[in-house]
Parts: structure tokens; sequence; C-alpha cells
């Protein structure tokens, strides 16, 4: 594998609340991370809210980069120990002049902090723009209708389209610093990320749009056309953008680089459909072409439902109009192009290297911090699985997990205590299978695991669990 910079590294994480902003700081904080340890800054305008990871941020910076002189005060001490910025916020406006506007003077202020002191570090930019590059300013409502995309799969190397684009804007204020530092350029898809911070996170508006049905007992209507009801599409997960945005940033042959980033899977828009019908357990209606349903008009009036959602099922406090965006969902559903970029230019540079994360070897952690967030990430994970088997496989499940402190955590698609009385049932007549190699596998991994983690980082940050299932977190 290649990697340029074997230094201890400083990345900051502008846009640290956004859908990739949050798995980059995840990424960049696991033991066997490339180019790690990393200490990691971060930035937003607002406080982080209460799902965020935030033991495992350094430091987080409260800034609005769009002022000058607030983000040289507050960047340019910072720039001796800043080696790796990663640029994944957004401003999103009605216009795509307003979009360059707002989006290059935040660039253009953080780069100038970072790099006009002589003892400044910074080594490589990340730059997260979008297929946008090949398909042309879709929400602005006056250009996208003259738009003629590019043709599918897109191609990294292909023509910028002669229409305003922000990331045209964003691209030539990176290019204007290459003596300074090295740069990538990743270009995912929709993205798929847990975040209540983002200007458009598609897969929870349509999670918004599925509850309003299910709790109003409205029909789960497509909205979008023929076309993409039954052509293919994809999607970029936030954590296999991190994961590309982190190996170019340390690997040599892909300094100078656009890639895009997709999950590789295709689906249309009809299989999707059905999986947020089993998710949500809601009817499937199969889409009707001469029904004319306008759904940013229907939702308009639905803020006061959701609220009585988040109310009756305890979720995170939200309002519908911040984590929604049904005017750009409208806009993509609508689409009468082929949504797929090649990934082959990523995956070749990839195999020249040896790919992706380094192989864990099962030991125990000595790194008391690091060892602290394992066990966070590893039990929300399993959490996780947890709630996705009972649901995909109708499985009933008890998981209980105890910290080395006692606190225990514990996750049941039923009643706990009713599927323990099972479990004896079950086992009453049936000797135990385990093997004794088993058994002290799993005494020896939770004798071992020590201390807990910070309060706030545990079930709230996984927003999928809910559903009337329980999952929470008891100390004892
Ligand atoms: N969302 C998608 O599906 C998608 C798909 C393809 C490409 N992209 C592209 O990816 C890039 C990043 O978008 P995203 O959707 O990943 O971001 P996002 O999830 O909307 O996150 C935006 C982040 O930027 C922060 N932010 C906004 N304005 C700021 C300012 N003035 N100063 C400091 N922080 C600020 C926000 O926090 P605060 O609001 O608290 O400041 C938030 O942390 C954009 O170029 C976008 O076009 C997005």
């Amino acid at each position: 594998m290649e990697q340029g910079n074997r230094k201890p590294s400083t990345a900051l994480i502008v846009g640290v609340t956004g859908m990739v902003g949050v798995a980059l700081t995840d990424a960049l904080k696991m033991p066997n991370t490339l180019g790690g340890p990393w200490k990691v800054f971060g930035v937003s305008r607002r406080p982080l809210p209460t799902w965020f990871p935030s033991p495992l941020l350094d430091k987080h910076i409260i800034l609005d980069t769009l002022n000058q002189d607030n983000t040289k005060e507050i960047l340019s001490p910072l720039a001796s120990q800043i080696t790796h910025l990663f640029w994944v916020a957004l401003q999103a406006n009605e216009s795509e002049e307003r979009n360059i506007s707002s989006n290059s003077t935040m660039l253009s202020n953080v780069l100038s902090a970072l790099t006009s002191s002589p003892n400044s570090k910074l080594s490589h930019v990340t730059l997260q723009t979008g297929t946008k590059q090949y398909a042309g300013p879709i929400t602005d409502s006056v250009l996208s209708s003259h738009i003629i995309p590019q043709e599918p799969p897109f191609k990294e190397d292909y023509p910028r389209l002669p229409f305003p684009n922000f990331y045209h804007n964003l691209e030539d204020i990176i290019f204007s610093y290459s003596k300074l530092f090295t740069y990538s350029i990743h270009r995912p898809s929709i993205i798929i990320g847990a975040s209540s911070r983002s200007y458009y996170n598609i897969l929870l508006t349509l999670s918004v749009y599925a509850l309003i049905c299910k709790h109003e007992n409205y029909p789960f209507r497509y909205f979008g056309n023929k076309y993409t009801w039954s052509h293919f599409c994809e999607v970029s997960d936030a954590r296999v953008v991190a994961e590309q945005q982190i190996w170019a940033s340390i690997t040599k042959s892909a300094k100078n680089q656009a890639f895009n980033c997709t999950n590789g899977d295709m689906f249309t828009w009809k299989m999707m459909w059905k999986v947020l019908c089993d998710v949500f357990s809601i009817e499937f209606v199969t889409f009707d072409e001469k029904d004319k349903f306008d759904c940013v008009d229907f939702m308009k009036d639905k803020g006061e439902v959701w609220d009585r959602i988040v109310e009756e099922n305890g979720l995170y406090k939200t309002k519908m109009e911040e984590i929604s965006c049904f005017g750009l969902l409208d806009t993509v559903l609508k689409l009468n192009i082929q949504n797929s970029g090649s990934n082959t230019k990523c995956k070749s540079r990839r195999a020249e290297g040896k790919m992706g994360r380094g192989k864990i070897e099962i030991k125990r952690i000595e790194n008391n911090t690091n060892r602290q967030v394992t066990f966070c990430k590893r039990r929300n994970g399993l959490l996780k699985k947890a709630y996705e088997l009972s649901v995909l496989c109708d499985a009933e499940i008890t998981l209980i997990v105890f910290s080395s402190r006692g606190r225990v955590y514990e996750y049941a698609n039923n009643n706990i205590k009713s599927t323990i009385e099972r479990y004896k049932k079950a086992t009453s007549s049936t000797p135990n299978t385990w093997s004794p190699q088993e058994i002290n596998a799993q005494y020896h991994q939770h004798s071992n695991c020590e201390d807990d983690v910070v309060d706030d980082f545990g079930n709230q940050y996984n927003p999928c669990v809910s559903n009337g299932a329980s999952s929470r977190k008891t100390a004892i």
C-alpha cells in the first residue's frame, strides 16, 4: 500500500455534523484507520447534537465559515497542526448562482486561514462534490429545464457541462492552491447516512413520508415518474464515501485525482419502495402513472403530524422542515436519466495497493480511549444487527450487553422476560451445546472489557431502532 504521509495527522472536517462528516469522524478514529492515529477537529455552525459521537472529536469548533474574519481568527492558530482538510460542508440555495457564491466564499475563507501562516502544515485537501458534476444544476428551477446530462455511466474525465455549477468553482479554488498541497475530489451519488443536520438527506425524507402515511392511514404512493420507478439508480453510503476519502488522502496514486464513489449495487425505485414498505410495515402500492400526486404539496402541512410521531415514539426531537427535502426528492424521482457513475478508476487504483482498512487483530485493545470507542461502536453495531435480523427474518431476539463497569445495554423485539422464559423452556430438556472453547472465549471477552463510554453516544445514535422494539441503556 502506498502511504504518502506517515507523520501524525490532524484532520479538520468542515461540515462535521453532516452525513459524511459523522462517518468521517467515526472512520478516522477506528483503531486501524489508514494514516492513523488521527487527531480530529470538526467545524459546524451549530453545537453538536446529542446523537453525535462527541467523544471521538478532539475539538469541536463552532464557526460560520462564511464569516471571513471569524474564520481567520479561529482557524489561523490551528494552521500549524492541521495536515488534512476534509471539505464536506454545504450551503444549499435555490439558485446555482447563490450556491456558487456561498460555497466558494466558505472554502476560500478556510483555505486562506489555513495557508497564510508560514507554519502551515496543510498537505492535502479532500473536496466532496457529487454526481451533479455530470447531471448539472438540477436544483436550480430555471437552469434545470435546459440541462442535457452526460452519458451514463459517468466517468471522471468527462469535460464539464456548460452550465454554472458550484462544484466547478470549488474545484478551481482548490486547483489555484496546487503548489501548496495535494487534493482529491470525491463524487458520490445520493448519500445515505445518519444525520439530522443535512440539507439533503433523502432516505430520512422518505422515512418521514412513510411514517406520516402510516400514522395517518394514507396510501404510501410513489411520486416519481415511470422512468425512475423501473430504471436503475445507485446510492453512496456515507461510510463508503468516508473510507474512500481517507484512502485518497494518504495514497500517492490518488493525489490530484477525482473519483466517483458509489456502493456499486443497483436498484430500481420500485425495489426500494418494497423495502421501505417492509421496514415500516406499510402496504405496498404500485405506481400508477395516471395518479397525479404532488407529494411536496401533500407534505406542506404535515409538520404537526411529525411532531406527534416524534412525541409518541420518543424519537430524537426534530422539526420536519429541518430534516426533510421533499423538493429535491421530487426532482430526483422525476429525473429521466440513468443515475449511474463508473467506479472503475477508484477500484483499479485501490487494487494497485492493498485495499481498505487493515484487518484488526482480535486481542484486548490497550489504549484506553480506543478501547472505549471500540466498545461503543461495536455495541451499536451489535444492536443494529440484532434489530435487522429480527425485522429481516422474523427472529425473536433479546440481546444483553454488560460493559465492564456494569452498565447494561439491551435490545429486544419482544418482551425480554418472555424471551428468557422461552429460552429456559427450550433449553431445559436440551444440554448446552456450546463447546468449552466457545464459553471461554465469551468469558474472556467479557472479563477483559473495561470502562464505560460517555452517555450521550449510545442508543440515540442509532435512529433505526424503534418500531415498538425496546432498545435502552440502564445504569445498574
Ligand atoms: N446529500 C446528498 O445526498 C449529496 C449527494 C451527492 C453529493 N453531495 C454533495 O456533498 C457535499 C456535502 O454535502 P452533504 O449533503 O454531505 O452535507 P450535509 O450533510 O448537508 O452537511 C452540511 C454540513 O455543513 C455544515 N455547514 C453548513 N454551512 C456551514 C458554514 N457556513 N460554516 C460551517 N459549517 C457549515 C453543517 O452544519 P451546520 O448547519 O450546523 O453549520 C453540516 O455539518 C456538497 O457538495 C453536496 O452537494 C451531497
